[in-house]
Parts: C-alpha cells; structure tokens; sequence
C-alpha cells in the first residue's frame, strides 16, 4: 500500500502495520480540528469505523491517529509517521496535515475510497512507515471548463475531491464564453436567462455535420458558488474564477447586444453560439462596456473573497484566492479594426493599433483589481502590448510567453497546450473519442517539465506552478470528462507535486508501478479513466469527426 501517488519525497517503510478498530481513536490536535472532520468523515463512510475523538494518541494501545500541527515545517509541508505508537500526521499548517491525511487514505488500501464498507470482516492496517513530504511547486491546478458543457455543481464538488486525492490545490473555473455563462449576476439577470443556455450544440469538431439538436445549459446560483469555495477551502483547494474578455464574450453579447461592436454587427441577433472554434464576435472598448464588466466583479469578488492572509492555521488557506483570470485569449480583432467606435477610442488614447486597445482594455482591470487588494491573471497574449506588474501570466501557447513573463518579472502558471491540454487525445490509435489536437500520452505527461531550462534560477522563481486545462467542447458529461482527465491527471500531480528528475531521467516504469495500485484506488472513487490497454466499447465514439492533426493549432 505504499505505492504512493504523488510519490513523497522520502519513504521508510517498516515491518509493522498499524491496526485500526472499533477503539481507535483519532485525535486532531488545535488548529486541526477541520482536517480532523474530513478524515473522520471519509474513513468512517469506507471502514466504518467510528474514529471517536481521542484527547492525545493513545499510546498504550498504540491503534490511533493523531494530527498535529508542528511549525517548524513549511505550510504544506508534512511528516507522516507509522509506528508502534500509533500514526502519527504532522503538518506545517493544517493544509500540510490535510495532505499528510491524503497520503494516509492512500496507505490504507483502495477501500478506504469507498462511500460506504463492503460489509465483509477484514482489518484496517497503516503500515509501518516514515514519510516526509513537500509540494514543489505552490500552484497545483486544474482548470474545469463549465462554459462549453455545463457541469452541474455537484460534479464539480466531485472534481474537488478527485484533486484533493492528487495534492492539487487550485481549481481554475472558466466561468464564461461563446458558449455559455455560468455564474448568477444579480444585476444582470439575462446573463443566465439568455446566456445560461443554447438551443443546440455542435456534435465533435466545428467541420462535423451532427447536432445535438436539444437545449444545452445550466448556471452556478450565487450560493452554489459560494458552497463550491467553501467546499473547497475545507480541502484547502482555492478557486480562481475566470470571467474571459474581451474575445470569447458571445453569450455575454447574446444576453446584452450592447456590450458587442454594434456599429459592426447587428448584435440583437445574436444567439449563444453552439459550435466551436475563434470567435469574431468580441466586447465592444466602450466605457459601457468597462462599467458593465465592473459590475460583474464587483459580485464576482465577494463571491470568491480573498484571504486575508491574518488567519490562523486552524482556518482553512484558500490559495491563490485573491486571483482573478480575466481570459484575454483568442479575440480577433476585425471588428474593432472595422468598427469606428473602437476607431476613435483607439485616437484618443494614443494608441498604436488595436494590440494595444486590447492591452488597454486589460490593463484597466489590472488597475481596478489592483485597486481592490486583487491581483489579475490572465492568458498569455495579455503579455501583447505590455502588461501591468504584479499581473500574472497563464502560459498556454508553449511556453515562451511564460518565458517573457517571468523575464519581465510577471508570476507564471505554466500549462503549455502542447503538454497539459487534457482535452487532446491520449493515444494515436482510431479508437480515441474524439480525437482532437497532439497525441499526449500518460507517459507524455508525466514526463512534462514546468520549468525551461532557459530561465535563471531568478526567473524560475517566478513560476508559480502548473495547471492542467480541461476544455470541454468534446465532453458532455463526466464520463467524457474523466476519461479525458484520468489517469493523466496522475501523472499531472505527481509533476506539480514530487521532486522529479530532468524529463528523460524520470522512472516511468516505477510509476506505471504504481499506477496499478493507483487504478484500484480510481475504480473505488469511480472514475471513468482511459484503461491503458484503450477504451472501453462504450468509451468509444464511432463515426465522430475530430481534428487529429499532430502539429496543427488545436483549436477547435
Ligand atoms: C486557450 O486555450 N484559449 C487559453
């Protein structure tokens, strides 16, 4: 059961195992208190044991667990000791503690995955062990697109706790685009009363001939947002909201023909778009515009709060939670080239072009976020035309923007499409669902390296970390979703989270090692993962056009 993912950075396995029954007892120490309910909750639904609350570890019966803060280590930083006086989870802050419980979940074998215990007699074991362990890098992340398919909230509730499982610790939610707005916004009702939803959806790639001819939709309620943060703050994920402008913006302008190019296109007849690709329906540069997306955070912003960075560490961290993503890829810029509003705004600003009427369109929220104690983050063309410092890069067309960012002293998250694009086909063989974009196999990615070996070890400070991306043209449900995500998402944690050697150095063969333990562990938490020996009949999609270009953009 040590067959651990993300591997740790040390393991010292002894003879023994620890026993857990009826009598154990669990003890969370203060500051752990909330680690010590999730640990409880999970272990009792699986084993059905009942863990009662200890006042220290139960050394003459040595059959306990204890959880407990020591500062001498880094916040998520923590050592998990197996032993004859029972187990033992030390954390930095209660974020280190709640990864050092994940490790334990791990060590007690694929039924401690289960919601419920199988009802046969057998024993509870924690093996003998000594491992001390740290994160490489602080941002772990996964981006959810919910904008093209629609995921309801308890699938994303799911998909918090599938990264919790991997040590990841940033949800990115593409809340908005073409295709759909997904978070309520009390003053702008139409938001998801028009742009909630499409009256059909292009079935594969945008050349394919199928529709879905039924409604697609769905949004977030303010209070599912708020329960989405909270939940994840209790597993010490922090959400970033994205709100994509100035391009990916339709739905937006389907909802109010206003904020479009209205001197270009007549808006009012604009429907939420129901197939894929770029989209040359982009926001007007208006001040209308400016105040209207103010609005919009101004609520975005009490929805996702910030840390205040005073709290204490029996307060769950919510990393990264002062961030917001403001999109800024992909917006063509025909329209504003063409539209004389944006014309003359482009005159009296003084600007050069329309390059840099996007990059003064981004650079305004920069400040307004800025203003607020908020930092932006926001696709790498932001970098176009300069960017406000203290902005943030998400690197996505390989990695030389992330390169310039760091350079020009911006943080970097680095998830290059050419790597981490989970939603590109993971084997070049016919049988992949819909095939789109590069081949990235398990192997692929984990042998994805964040860090360019170009940048000074100052630069390479200034990346963050990583994040995997999961847009969901292609995927319609979660079984799509998981089949895209896992395992590779395995490999991804164990990238953002373990010491690994350069890419060629890694041991693969250890980790597919340990990949068979970890398979156990995903079929108990039932996730529809790609087998490696391909997919399942029903993992099939006969006859569905993809775009299974290697090298071509993958743009849908
Ligand atoms: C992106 O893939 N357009 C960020």
């Amino acid at each position: 059961m040590t067959e651990l993912i993300p591997a740790p950075r040390s393991l010292v396995a002894g003879s023994g195992e620890v026993r857990l029954t009826a009598h154990s007892r669990l003890h969370a120490a203060a500051g752990t208190e909330g680690v010590g309910r999730w640990l409880r909750t999970v272990l009792w639904q699986a084993t059905g044991l009942p863990l009662h609350e200890g006042r220290e570890l139960d050394d003459t019966e040595g059959d306990g667990i204890g959880l407990v803060i020591d500062p001498g280590l880094a916040p998520e930083e923590y050592r998990l000791v197996s032993d004859r006086s029972g187990v033992l989870v030390e954390g930095g802050s209660a974020a280190g503690v709640f990864w050092g419980a994940q490790t334990l979940r791990q060590l007690l074998g694929p039924d401690a995955y289960r919601r419920a215990p199988l009802g046969r007699d057998r024993t509870w074991a924690v093996p003998h062990v000594r491992i001390e362990d740290a994160p490489r890098f602080r941002w772990r992340g996964l981006l959810l697109d919910v904008a093209r398919h629609f995921m309801p909230k308890e699938g994303v509730l799911r998909q918090i706790d599938l990264m919790a499982a991997h040590k990841l610790n940033v949800l990115h939610l593409h809340l908005t685009d073409d295709q759909g707005w997904r978070i309520e916004i009390r003053r702008y009702p139409r938001l998801t009363e028009v742009g909630a939803w499409r009256a059909r959806t292009k079935i594969g790639h945008r050349a394919s001939p199928l529709w879905e001819d039924k409604p697609h939709g769905g949004y977030y309620t303010q209070d599912d947002i708020r329960e989405i943060v909270a939940y994840a703050a209790e597993r010490h994920i922090g959400v970033v909201p994205e709100i994509d402008v100035p391009g990916h913006s339709q739905a937006a302008i389907a909802a109010y023909p206003e904020l479009g190019n209205t001197d270009v296109v007549d808006t009012a007849s604009l429907t939420v778009w129901d197939t894929w690709g770029i989209n040359p329906n982009v926001l007007a540069p208006t001040d209308e515009t400016l105040r209207f997306y103010e609005g919009v955070l101004e609520e975005v912003l009490e929805l996702f709060p910030a840390d205040t960075g005073a709290s204490s560490p029996a307060v769950p961290s919510t990393p990264f939670s002062g961030f917001v993503h403001l999109g800024g890829d992909e917006c063509p810029k025909d329209q504003w080239r063409a539209s004389a509003t944006a014309q003359r705004r482009i005159g009296e600003l003084g600007l050069k072009d329309e390059d840099a009427l996007q990059a003064w369109f981004i650079g305004h929220f920069a400040d307004w976020l800025a203003a607020r104690g908020r930092r932006l983050i926001g696709w790498d063309e932001i970098l176009e035309g300069g960017l406000a410092p203290g902005a943030a890069v998400s690197s996505w067309r390989g990695y030389a923007g992330g390169i310039a960012a760091a350079r020009a002293g911006h943080d970097v998250v680095m998830c290059p499409e050419q790597q981490v694009y989970l939603d590109h086909r993971q084997d070049a063989g016919p049988d992949e669902p819909v095939p789109i974009g590069y081949v990235r196999t398990l192997e692929d990615v984990y042998r994805f390296e964040p860090v360019p070996p170009e940048l000074t070890a100052e630069e390479a400070g200034r990346v963050l970390g990583t994040q995997a991306n999961v847009w969901t043209e292609v995927m319609e449900d979660q079984g799509r979703v998981d089949y895209q995500v896992f395992p590779r998402l395995a490999a991804f944690a164990e990238v953002a989270w373990s010491p690994l050697p350069a890419p060629a150095e890694r041991d693969v063969a250890d980790f597919e090692r340990r990949m068979t333990a970890h398979y156990r562990r995903l079929d108990a938490l039932g996730v529809a993962y790609r087998p490696p020996t391909g997919p399942l009949p029903w993992q099939k999609r006969p006859g569905l056009l993809g775009r299974p270009i290697e090298g071509a953009p993958p743009n849908l």
